[in-house]
């Protein structure tokens, strides 16, 4: 009798036992996935090779410019307006000064062998560039932003690869990134090989030249919560960037009349290259003294495209103290207007 009884018990416990696993199946595949615990997604390495070229080198520093390896790769002089580059530190990596979850240092991505790029294969650059997967196969630290870069054509991501070996090789020893429990694991579903080809868009349309280049340069201007950008406001603006350039959210370059409607293209390009709209000054996290190396027609371009995106109105101002926003779900200057 007891021996029964202890049977049935023992079924209902394994039933029990089966249903928590699926329901724990479940839950993982509908939450976080299962790349936290089986890795990222990645592509083997190629041996793919890109021939160096003097009209690369030039694309390449462009591309390099517009979008911002400089600015995390790079020690700036955050009190001086345009934060210049410390001298002899260019591309070579650092421990970033702003706070994240755990030690982020940015890679030296200069030619040196011993502590930089030197001895990675392009492909090796290509993939952690556009595919989030570093030379040495960890997952990258996803505020190095290769979910934008995958957009990068492959004729600019050669050029670029191209540029960056071009530059003077720095040593500079750095120590390893290391991300807190759990953004570590979780940061594991964000690789995205990329297996066909990335064409780039048509030369002679001006706004899909334009689209192209605001999507790889201008990604601080969409705000996010939770990592994903809010519907609805695509490039309007609200980013709350906090480091040693003080705090500054990012601007609605929508054209909407709390956005850049009131500009002209040479407002624009006057702003992004100088720092300055009219009388007012720009905060330095956003990169005018990288831009201001942007050709005339790449400016043109993205400036064109901004003139075709929906407005949205979100008023965002620096000037003021920080109040809630319920568009962009934080606090920044004249949220509470909106
Ligand atoms: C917003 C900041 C940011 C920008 C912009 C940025 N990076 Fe990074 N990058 C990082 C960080 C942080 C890491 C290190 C991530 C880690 O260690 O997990 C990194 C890592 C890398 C790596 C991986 C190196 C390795 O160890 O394998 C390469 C290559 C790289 N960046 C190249 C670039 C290039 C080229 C650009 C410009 C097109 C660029 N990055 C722009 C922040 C940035």
């Amino acid at each position: 009798m007891r021996f029964l009884i202890l049977k049935k018990l023992a079924r209902i416990l394994f039933y029990c036992g089966i249903i928590l696993l699926i329901s724990l199946a479940i839950g993982i595949t509908f939450t976080i996935g299962w790349r936290p615990f089986v890795g990222p997604k990645k592509r083997p390495l190629t041996d793919r090779h890109f021939e160096p070229t003097a009209e690369r080198l030039q694309r390449g520093r462009v591309v390099a410019f517009l979008t911002g390896c400089h600015t995390c790769h790079t020690s700036h002089d955050w009190l001086q307006h345009g934060a210049p580059f410390i001298a002899g530190t260019e591309l070579a990596g650092l421990e970033l000064p702003i706070p994240l979850p755990g030690r982020i240092v940015s890679s030296n991505i200069t030619p040196d062998p011993a502590t930089g790029a030197g001895g990675w294969t392009d492909d090796q650059f290509a993939r952690a560039i556009r595919e989030g997967i570093g030379h040495d196969g960890r997952t990258l630290f996803p505020m190095m932003p290769y979910d934008e870069f995958r957009n990068m054509s492959d004729e600019d991501l050669a050029a670029l690869v191209v540029y960056l070996r071009s530059v003077k090789p720095v040593r500079n020893p750095l120590p390893q990134t290391r991300v807190d429990f759990p953004v570590k694991y979780l940061i594991r579903n964000a690789p995205e090989p990329i297996y066909g080809p990335v064409p780039g868009p048509p030369p002679q349309n001006q706004i899909a030249r334009g689209k192209y280049l605001v999507r790889l340069g201008c990604g601080c201007h969409t705000p996010s919560d939770k990592g994903q950008p809010i519907p609805g406001t695509m490039l309007a603006g609200g980013a709350v960037l906090k480091g040693p350039w003080g705090l500054a959210t990012s601007a609605n370059l929508t054209p909407d009349a709390s956005g850049i409607s009131y500009y002209t293209e040479a407002t624009f390009i006057t702003a992004v290259r100088t720092g300055y709209v009219g009388a007012r000054k720009l905060n330095s996290i956003m990169p005018f003294g990288e831009f201001k190396e942007l050709p005339d027609e790449e400016l043109k371009a993205m400036y064109a495209y901004l003139r075709t995106i929906p407005p949205v109105r979100h008023h965002v101002d620096n000037s003021q103290p920080p109040t809630y926003c319920k568009i962009c779900r934080q606090n920044h200057g004249g949220g509470d207007q909106n």
